[in-house]
């Protein structure tokens, strides 16, 4: 066996510039020196999209590593305190410890990590998002791995024809199911048609079991039990020589998709692909983007990125994104813009209910 290499993926919002639509260029300069300087990794790169910075490491330590997950808490906490200085929006708004406790899951930061041989060619894609929630990434890999008129290559690439093993998190009860596509097909949209609640965590080459993607899946509002900020997901996914090509991957962002998590984290609306240098949301707070930069392996060296969707190829996805997201609003404070009551991470209903309580008759 040869040696392994894992690709960590570490995620935070620790203070807005301005308000919650971008990070400061401080912020990322001190993220990039703390990861620069860490004998710990391979490689590093440091990038944002809207008010979150991804810390993008490759190492040889394995997932859930406690050294790895130190180094990003620490390089957070020191990013929050450049924030806290230039009084930046919500400045360690994602953290919610006081001390780092020997795995950064379940303190706040949003974590995707996978551990693989490299093989010949490693071309990998990291997704980011921001104003939306990991059950986002439902329906992109659901067409990636699933859907035969996305991706050509289950129907015509031998090695595709088996499918793939999705992983499934019930981010309610804390359980998780196993599902081969695409025999069980149905079965799996059943619980993913619901991504506020079931996630898919981890997709799984059939033939050779090996990893495939994997996205985090942390819910912050869940975890705090009160509202403190959205969970914006990160995603990698494994391409070509048996795996989806980049372009397959890619596919599904061409039509925008409508997410949890714009404005106030209580809204929904398209997801749209953009460039590094557009992913500042702005018209109410969004609408929600995402990034996909692509990276070469190379004995763990990051070769890269490429910003795949600053492509005009994808000038068309912006503009069908901006049509829905003008409809949606349109729809102001009415469901399905606004979210289901469930849903809603802010809300007054409990303070109007209390203030009405005497007005409301009990009808016979
Ligand atoms: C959505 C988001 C923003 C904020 C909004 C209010 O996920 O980050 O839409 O929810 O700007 O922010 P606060 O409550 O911090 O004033
Ligand atoms: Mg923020
Ligand atoms: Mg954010």
């Amino acid at each position: 066996m040869g040696k392994k290499i894992t690709l960590s993926v570490i995620k935070a919002d620790v203070g807005g510039f301005v308000g919650h639509s971008s990070v400061h260029p401080a912020l990322l300069e001190k993220a990039q020196g703390m990861l620069q300087g860490s004998p710990l990794l391979i490689d590093s790169y440091v990038a944002h999209v809207g008010d979150d910075i991804n810390l993008i490491m490759t190492h040889e330590l394995g997932r859930n590593n406690g050294e790895i997950h130190q180094l990003a808490w620490d390089t957070f906490c020191a990013c929050t305190e450049v924030a806290k200085k230039l009084k930046l929006y919500g400045a360690g708004q994602d953290l919610l410890a006081d001390a780092f406790s020997g795995n950064i899951k379940g303190m706040g930061p949003g974590v995707a990590e996978m551990e693989f041989e490299e093989r010949k060619s490693e071309p990998v894609v990291v997704f980011m998002a921001d104003k939306t929630e990991p059950g986002a990434w439902n329906l992109p890999l659901y067409k990636i791995f699933a859907d035969p008129f996305n991706t050509a290559g289950l129907v015509i690439d031998p090695s595709m024809h088996d499918g793939f093993l999705f992983e499934v998190r019930d981010l309610i009860e804390n359980t998780r199911v196993t599902f081969s596509a695409p025999e069980e097909l149905y079965d799996m949209l059943v619980f993913i048609g619901a991504p506020g609640r079931y996630c898919i965590k981890r997709v799984f080459h059939k033939q050779s079991g090996e990893i495939a993607a994997v996205s985090s899946t942390q819910r912050l509002n869940l975890m705090a039990g009160r509202y403190v900020g959205k969970d914006d997901p990160v995603c990698i996914v494994r391409c070509q020589s048996g795996m989806p090509a980049v372009g397959e991957v890619l596919e599904p962002f061409a039509r925008p998709h409508l997410v949890s998590g714009w404005m106030r984290g209580s809204h929904s609306g398209p997801l749209m692909p953009v460039g590094v240098n557009q992913a500042t949301p702005t018209r109410f707070d969004g609408p929600p983007r995402v990034v996909a930069l692509g990276f070469q392996l190379s004995e763990g060296k990051l070769v890269g990125p490429q910003d795949f969707f600053a492509d005009p190829a994808f000038d068309q996805a912006r503009q069908m994104a901006n049509e829905i997201a003008g409809y949606m609003r349109s729809l102001g404070p009415f469901e399905p813009h606004r979210l289901h009551l469930d849903e809603m991470e802010y809300t007054t209903m409990p303070l109007v209910l209390k203030k009405l309580k005497d007005r409301f008759e009990k009808l016979r």
